[in-house]
């Protein structure tokens, strides 16, 4: 078992180092801000600092351009908890997303912004799709924290603040393909996100969603039984940092095949060190083996350059260039294609 650091660091502790007084700062009428889900390459499976969710090793994503969250936050004049709505519905204070979103403000009233807030975020992520939706929603709701107080946060501050409420949400304030630092530092100051130097706009997604039920473990637990429990958890990290380097190496010479293999490598070692875990953890159905297989028969026989990425669950993202757009929908009609690099944010 690869043991976590105890960072004296906490939350609010990093909030205040980053925003600045809020005397200095009283709210505006509203703030507003969107940010893109993203879907990781090269994966983060494990933390380093878990109260900060600083991880294990560094990753890279590619971000879904116009797909993610857009949030709208203002203060409350009177009340004394946030109220939190959702596509138009308002959540119910103990439900898992309103409980979560609240314990992230209330990381910053501790820091000094003594407010309740009302937020209203709207999401146009395909539901049950399996995309890391809170990526989004956290990154989104920081950005539009920075807009209500005018802050005026570089992207890589609100990157580490963003990273406070779910990990992966540190590489979502940026579209186009997002590195995120593991860092080394005590408080993990150093384990930001900034976009990779690649410009590849024919790269495509393709979402094969075989499941859209709730996950029964979230990542956070998942991760920590994972490193807890699992004996390929060190050489997972280990192996993790190395297909980082190779796939932003990739990304950078536009090679397909390096890419797909080694992301899909990475992929399935990171569902081995889970299933290896004690007692396992496994995300897929019967139904992401049959897509793994159809996807490895098109490359052996008909030379079709597809790969295939997953997350924690059973739903498959496959990774193409768009001319294979024909191809992929012949054989996954109910697939939905995404051209991260084609449409601008709205
Ligand atoms: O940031 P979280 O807690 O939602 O975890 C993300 C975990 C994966 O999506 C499986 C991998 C990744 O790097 O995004």
């Amino acid at each position: 078992m690869t043991e976590t650091t105890q960072s004296a660091a906490t939350p609010a502790g990093i909030i205040a180092k980053i925003v600045p007084p809020p005397a200095e700062h009283p709210p505006r009428e509203y703030g507003r801000a969107f940010a893109p889900a993203n879907i990781a390459l090269s994966k983060y499976w494990g933390k380093r600092i878990s109260a900060l969710n600083v991880p294990a090793n560094s990753s890279v994503s590619i971000s879904l351009g116009h797909l993610g969250a857009r949030t709208h936050i203002s203060t409350l004049k009177a009340g004394d908890r946030d109220e939190i709505i959702l596509n138009g519905t308002r959540l119910a204070p103990d439900s898992d997303i309103a409980l979560r979103t609240a314990s992230f403000l209330e990381e910053f009233r501790r820091a000094g912004y003594n407010y309740f807030f009302r937020l209203s975020s709207e999401t146009n992520l395909p539901i049950g799709a399996g995309l890391a939706s809170s990526a989004a929603a956290f990154a989104a709701l920081v950005l539009a924290l920075d807009d209500l107080f005018a802050w005026n946060l570089d992207r890589r501050r609100a990157s580490i603040l963003a990273r406070l409420g779910s990990g992966s949400a540190a590489r979502s304030v940026y579209t186009g393909f997002v590195v995120w630092h593991a860092g080394t530092a005590p408080d993990g100051m150093d384990s930001y996100a900034e976009p990779l130097d690649s410009d590849w706009p024919e790269l495509a997604l393709g979402l094969v969603i075989v499941s859209s039920r709730r996950k029964h473990i979230g990542s956070r637990s998942g991760m920590e039984h994972t490193r807890s429990t699992s004996p390929l958890y060190a050489a997972w990290v280990k192996q993790a940092e190395s297909d980082f380097q190779t796939i932003c190496d990739a990304l950078r010479k536009k090679d397909l095949t390096k890419l797909g293999e080694t992301a899909e490598a990475n992929a399935l070692m990171m569902h081995a060190a889970m299933l290896a875990a004690r007692p396992p953890i496994i995300y897929w159905s019967p139904a992401t083996l049959r897509v793994i297989q159809q996807v490895h028969r098109l490359r052996r026989e008909e030379q079709i350059p597809i790969y295939f990425t997953i997350d924690a669950g059973p739903n498959v993202k496959l990774i193409f260039e768009a001319q294979q757009s024909a191809a992929v929908k012949r054989v996954f009609p109910e697939s939905e294609i995404i051209l991260p690099g084609g449409e601008p944010a709205p």
